[in-house]
């Protein structure tokens, strides 16, 4: 099988085997079976929170779930009101939409967006000037999901305009554990329970990153193992692949050092953290930050970030005297 085929079959497709996210499953799960029994289209859903939570998988599952097509687009594919008009009109009834990355929509295509999302209308300018007029297009019911890192981002007529918000959140060591023996199941590649749950432990909160991580320790107990994943070898290949007890990389490192190093613990301002270590701004404020303020490293004041002493412990670093 090819890459991006084992990918997706790693996803799981009904609610049923999606592990985690026990809040939004839940309601999720009322929404669609309130919708199905009402013949009707399931009101727009909105998902949000860091990447690499779920958010395209359960896109996926919504429209698995209500036995429906699934048409996936993303926000900066979408270039002309056109583009989004010919998506539209070719949705059949109940049919899932799916925007990713959704807080990147141009601002005249947002605008069509509104009447389809709110009427199930497209509504035309056919001619120029004075003489130019309106008609109104009948579009199928259907159920937009939107996904985005950057909920802020989304202008308010827009976010007001889904019926259903979930905010997805970092996964616990548990769900992430069983992500991962689910997963070994799936690939057949044997694996000890103290392993997965190594792996789960170093995942960032995060099911994308333990299966990233559970393929690269695979590939190191196939070659210096006997194929099976022990607990030695995942602790190994992980401090191999420089991923630290609590899954923080070389850039968490560089970043906190830099807070430290350079601007004795902070505050210091995004734009200069990102310049000093040279990574895009928007690259630590979704992928990076998230977790950091999670798990209480790093603190976000008017003034800037503030490293906190539980960083300084895990990285070895002593406090400075204060001033
Ligand atoms: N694989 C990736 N994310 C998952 C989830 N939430 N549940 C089950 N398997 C997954």
């Amino acid at each position: 099988m090819e890459d991006t085929a084992i990918e997706y079959s790693l996803r799981p497709r009904y609610l049923a085997e999606y592990i985690g996210q026990k809040q939004a499953k839940e309601n999720l799960k009322v929404y669609i079976e309130a919708a199905k029994m009402r013949k009707e289209a399931l009101d727009h859903v909105l998902l949000y929170g860091p990447p690499g939570l779920g958010k395209t998988t359960l896109s996926n599952i919504i429209a698995n779930e209500l036995g429906v097509n699934i048409r996936t687009t993303s926000g900066p594919a979408i270039e002309r009101p056109g583009d989004l008009a010919a998506i539209l009109t070719n949705l059949q009834e109940g049919d899932v939409l799916f925007i990713d990355e959704i807080h990147r929509l141009h601002r005249t295509v947002e605008e069509v967006l509104y009447p389809a999302m709110e009427d199930y209308a497209l509504d035309i300018i056919i001619g120029k000037g004075p003489s130019a007029r309106s008609v109104r297009l009948d579009l199928p019911a259907f159920t937009l999901v939107g996904a985005t890192t950057r909920v802020g981002l989304l202008s308010a007529p827009l976010r007001d305009r889904f019926g259903v918000v979930s905010r997805l959140e970092f996964y616990t060591v548990d769900e992430l554990t069983y992500i991962v023996s689910r997963t070994a199941d799936i690939l057949q590649v044997g694996i000890i329970g103290e392993a997965a749950r190594e792996i789960g432990m170093r995942s960032r909160g995060t099911p994308r990153i333990a299966n990233r991580l559970l393929k690269r320790v695979r590939d190191f107990a196939q070659v210096k193992g006997d194929g099976i994943i022990t607990l030695d070898i995942a602790k190994t290949a992980l401090k191999l692949i420089q991923v630290d007890d609590l899954g923080l990389d070389e850039i968490d490192h560089k970043m906190l050092r830099a807070i430290i190093q350079s601007f004795q613990g902070g505050p210091v301002g995004l734009e200069t953290i990102a310049a000093t270590i040279g990574e895009e701004s928007q690259t630590i404020e979704d992928v990076y930050e998230p977790y950091l303020l999670q798990i209480g490293f790093l603190q976000r004041t008017p003034r800037g970030r503030i490293v906190t002493p539980l960083a300084y412990q895990h990285l070895g670093l002593p406090m400075p005297e204060p001033k």
